[in-house]
């Protein structure tokens, strides 16, 4: 009986409980069919199907175990009498793995649903054995290898979905016999062969979609016979050939989409009575001739009629029945005369309330864009008219269209002023009118178009100047405006201040003036083109912050000077044209390391002295230095003489301050490099930018500061210049001697700028690092301890310490300093001045924040930071440090053991010291690894112990110097025995 039967089928499982048993026996399923295998064979081939699944992430699977009976297992549905698996339903479980063939063994099996998971391998021919099988959804895994031919032996099957798979080879033919199919469902596949003719005989056929395949062939005679076809969807295959004629007249179709295949022919003239139920008509990009049939507009239940890149030609009919019609598509077709009456049928398309797509571009329209244009559905969202004949005005009627997003006018022959309404278009994302014969002025309304992406207004004959109001336009990215006669300075209220377009051209227009310095603010600008203008006056050194630049084209202007030296950061340039211009100077060294560069011309201007020969100098035909009279040397194509080195004559300091020079840019004001003719040697010289308030002040405080003091690692000042310019403006300027090797800064943190081209960087060493810490030390031991009145400095920092020829440094910019007898009178008197000085951040200590006053602990701080930086090689604004965590925190948790993790790998990788012979044995190296790695602990010690919180209990800077001092020694001695 069925209890001794169950029990020897179970297998031993503790969880198998009697109360289970009895749950299973009370509602009789214990009945068993003998027809086509038995339950068992169910239960075996459901644990196969399991067995073959490698990933089940949401545990669909965990419930097929014998604990309960497998008809309750999830996804399983079985038939009541025989208790045989009737429906396997495992849809979008993100299963994976192959499906096992013994599935062909649940011969009771309906329906077989994978839907949306990621089965792989291949559709098991086992398949074929259900002979009961009705539904098989297979779409969307990655199922590969071909369809079984003998899924024909599922007579009943009605639904078959394999589309968005892996699947190859050819459609087999004998399913032809499926005569219960209704829907067959392969797109997205990889597919060949042809569609066979025997599909014709699947009379119960209402969709086929078999889109997206490789599919060649012609479509076969014998589809007029799939009298109950609704869905035909065959594009975006290789077929060729004509549609059967008898096809047009099978009533029940609603979509068609034969669109980007090659099918040729005219489409019959009563198709919109033989088709009354269409709804979709996609025949894009196929070889279409003829004209649209009148008949069309008798097809109301269209919402989607795309007809483009055909050959039609002719008027197109009306379109008054079609209100149901979202998008309508005639593009680039051969449509219109290009007369007056070419635009009447889109007054036909006033009724269709929710017409989106409009698009008629590329045809060959002529006439005036009609008034009705303005009765058209607000829901228009695309118009494309562009690439017709259109001439007139643009009626003001198209501000009643207030969802567009788009409008392409392009390439028309529209004339008169550009409708000041079209500001009221909000949704406005792109407009482009560019080439037609547009007057007046650019209406300042189009500043109101805040969501506009994309504006095009180029070869018209607009002129004024850019409407100021067209920088609230701030998610433009392309602004087109060449070939007008716009006139006008380029304002910087435009360009730079608040919208950062990545394309920008402004060229053939009659611009003048000077080029902002804000252009430099175009932090976005890889396009730039201000060519054929009337624009003067030197390059803004500012642009050499536009690092995105690729195209920078500045031809036939009158710009002068130099190419700022500021201009190697633009190493992404691929085309630069300075011609005809009055550029003149040497042409620029560091454009041979301009690695994307491919074409250069700087031809017409007045450069001088030798031609590079590297990089793009190498190749002839990407470079023209044509019209520069006094270039030498170059590759033997240029055929230009050859250089005479001559020393050029020492230039007198003029106060003329040109961008060339200028070595730095700090808050107060800017520093040139120069030469003083009666000290004979190179200086530098801090301009202070008056204009900024506080540069009075500082400019005092650092006289006073450098005034008395003298010291090798402080550095020095030559003189200090106090006058009034030749525009009768106050003029303030600071002459100190200049340090060839830059800033501590930019050693630690080396940019493409402030390396050589072509050189790699290279790190400053251990000792090198060790002999800059103790030289910024004894400056501060000085400033604090030796000077008549102890002097904070308030701003130490790696940019404020110089390296000279032989890397020592010299603590620099005492333009926050401030005498300690000041600091007492002021707070005493004035608290708030004191306060005002606030360093910079990362290196300003913590009290000053808070309001305390300044001190000479504030130095020893941020000092400590500086050591730090220097050895850990993190800046202390670092983005790791956030929240809590900051520099002298991080280094302080890896004291000491950890340290390895946090400094500067460089640092550990060396193994020669620079200026000091050691033995190239392994063993000394070791050590000095070790010893490398020892003097690390105490110095971050240092470091750690000079940036503690409370002020009192930072080191004194005396004993710093006396114990780097010390650590220094023991270094040297294990290196060279001493
Ligand atoms: C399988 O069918 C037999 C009868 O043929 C029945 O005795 C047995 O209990 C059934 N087992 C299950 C697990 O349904
Ligand atoms: C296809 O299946 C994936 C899961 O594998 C699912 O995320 C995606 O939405 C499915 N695509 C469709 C069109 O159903
Ligand atoms: C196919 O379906 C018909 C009608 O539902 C049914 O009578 C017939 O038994 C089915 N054939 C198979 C093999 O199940």
């Amino acid at each position: 009986m069925g209890l001794c039967l169950h029990l020897s089928f179970a297998p031993p499982s503790s969880s198998f409980s009697m109360h289970t048993f009895i749950l299973l026996w009370c509602f009789g399923l214990f009945l068993t069919s003998v027809v086509g295998g038995n339950n068992e064979t169910d239960r075996l081939a459901l644990l196969d199907f399991k067995a073959k699944i490698s990933k089940d992430p949401l545990g669909v699977m965990s419930s097929w175990n014998d604990s309960i009976h497998f008809c309750q297992w999830k996804g399983v549905s079985c038939g009541h009498r025989h208790q045989r698996v009737i429906v396997l339903d495992l849809d979008s479980q993100k299963l994976v793995g192959s499906i096992s063939p013994n599935v062909g063994n649940l011969s009771f099996l309906l329906k077989l649903n994978l839907l949306n998971n990621s089965f792989y391998n291949e559709i098991p021919p086992e398949i074929g054995q259900l002979h009961r099988l009705e539904v098989l959804l297979l779409s969307n895994n990655t199922i590969s290898g071909t369809i079984p031919s003998n899924l024909s032996s599922c007579a009943n099957l009605t639904l078959f979905h394999a589309a968005v798979n892996n699947l190859v080879g050819e459609i087999p033919s004998k399913l032809g016999t499926l005569s219960k199919l209704r829907i067959f469902a392969i797109h997205k596949n990889s597919l060949t062969g042809i569609i066979p003719p025997s599909f014709g005989n699947l009379s119960s056929l209402e969709g086929l979609s078999v889109v997206y395949n490789n599919l060649g062939g012609s479509i076969p005679d014998s589809f007029g016979q799939l009298t109950k076809l609704k869905i035909f969807s065959l594009g975006s295959n290789r077929l060729s050939g004509t549609i059967p004629p008898l096809f047009f007249n099978i009533s029940s179709i609603t979509k068609i989409d034969v669109g980007v295949i090659q099918i040729q022919g005219y489409l019959p003239s009563d198709i919109g009575i033989t088709l009354p139920n269409l709804e979709t008509f996609f025949i894009s990009r196929n070889r279409f001739t003829g004209s649209i049939p009148m008949s069309i507009s008798n097809a109301s239940n269209l919402h989607m009629l795309n007809l483009a890149s055909n050959k039609f030609t002719g008027k197109v009919p009306s379109l008054e029945k079609l209100n149901r019609m979202r998008l309508f598509s005639i593009s680039e077709n051969q449509l219109g005369n290009g007369g007056g009456n070419d635009l009447s049928f889109l007054c036909s398309l006033s009724n269709a309330t929710n017409l989106r797509d409009l698009e008629i571009n590329t045809n060959n329209f002529g006439g005036k864009l009609p008034k009705c244009i303005g009765n058209i559905s607000s829901t228009l969202t695309f118009l494309y008219l562009n690439n017709n004949k259109i001439s007139g005005n643009i009626p003001n009627v198209i501000g009643n269209l207030i969802n567009l997003e788009d409008i392409e006018m392009w390439n028309n022959a529209f004339s008169g002023n550009i409708p000041s309404i079209l500001g009221n278009l909000q949704k406005l994302q792109y407009l482009d009118l560019s080439q037609n014969n547009f007057i007046g002025n650019i209406p300042s309304s189009l500043g109101n178009l805040t969501n506009l992406l994309e504006l095009y207004l180029g070869d018209n004959n607009l002129q004024g100047s850019i409407p100021s109001s067209l920088s609230q336009c701030q998610k433009l990215t392309t602004f087109h405006l060449p070939r007008n006669n716009l006139s006008d300075i380029i304002s910087s209220q435009v360009i730079g201040l608040s919208f950062s377009p990545n394309n920008l051209d402004l060229s053939g227009n009659q611009f003048t003036g000077v080029l902002p310095m804000e252009i430099g603010n175009l932090k976005n600008i890889e396009h730039l083109d201000i060519s054929e203008n009337m624009l003067f006056g030197e390059i803004p050194a500012s642009l050499a912050s536009c690092v995105e630049l690729e195209f920078l084209a500045m031809r036939r202007n009158f710009f002068q000077g130099v190419v700022p030296s500021t201009f190697e950061s633009l190493r992404g340039l691929e085309h630069l044209d300075l011609s005809n211009n009055n550029f003149s100077g040497k042409i620029p060294k560091y454009l041979e390391s301009f690695d994307f560069l491919q074409l250069l011309n700087l031809s017409y201007n007045h450069f001088e002295g030798d031609v590079p020969t590297n990089g793009v100098f190498k190749n002839a035909s990407a470079t023209s230095f044509k019209g520069n009279d006094e270039l030498c040397g170059g590759i033997p194509n240029f055929q230009l003489p050859k250089c005479k080195y001559k020393i050029s004559k020492k230039r007198m300091l003029t106060l003329r301050f040109s961008s060339t020079n200028l070595i730095g840019v700090g808050c107060f004001g800017s520093v040139y490099k120069g030469i003083l003719d009666q000290y004979e040697h190179t200086v530098a010289i801090k301009v202070l930018n008056l204009g900024c308030c506080g540069a009075f002040k500082s400019f005092k405080a650092e006289c006073e500061a450098l005034r008395n003091i003298k010291h090798r690692n402080l550095v020095k000042v030559i003189t200090a210049c106090s006058s009034i310019d030749n525009q009768g403006h106050d003029f303030r300027a600071l002459v100190y001697e200049f340090l060839e090797n830059g800033n501590l800064d930019e050693w630690l943190h080396p940019t493409p700028r402030t390396y050589k081209a072509l050189e790699i960087p290279r790190k400053l060493s251990f000792l090198e690092r060790l002999n800059i810490a103790i030289d910024v030390a004894s400056a501060l031991d000085y400033l604090h301890h030796h000077c008549q009145t102890p002097i904070v400095h308030c701003d130490i920092k790696p940019s404020n310490v110089l390296l000279d020829n032989e890397m020592v440094g010299h603590v620099s910019d005492f333009g926050l300093a401030r005498f300690l007898h000041d600091i007492i009178q002021d707070s005493s008197t004035n608290q708030s001045s004191s306060i005002g000085v606030r360093g910079t951040i990362g290196y300003t200590p913590p009290e000053y924040g808070m309001g305390n006053e300044l001190s000479i602990y504030g130095d020893i701080y941020s000092y400590g930071i500086l050591l730090l930086e220097m050895f850990t090689g993190k800046r202390p604004t670092d983005n790791i440090f956030q929240d809590n965590l900051n520099l002298h925190d991080l280094v302080k948790a890896t004291l000491p053991e950890r340290i390895i993790d946090i400094v500067d790998p460089t640092l550990l990788r060396e193994r020669h010291e620079r200026g000091i012979s050691i033995n190239d044995n392994c063993n000394e190296d070791l050590n000095g690894s070790l010893k490398i790695q020892e003097c690390l602990i105490l110095i971050l010690g240092i470091g750690v112990a000079c940036s503690t919180e409370i002020p009192r209990e930072r080191t004194n800077i005396s004993s710093v110097v006396v114990e780097l001092h010390s650590i220094r020694q023991n270094l040297l001695r294990t290196y060279i025995h001493i």
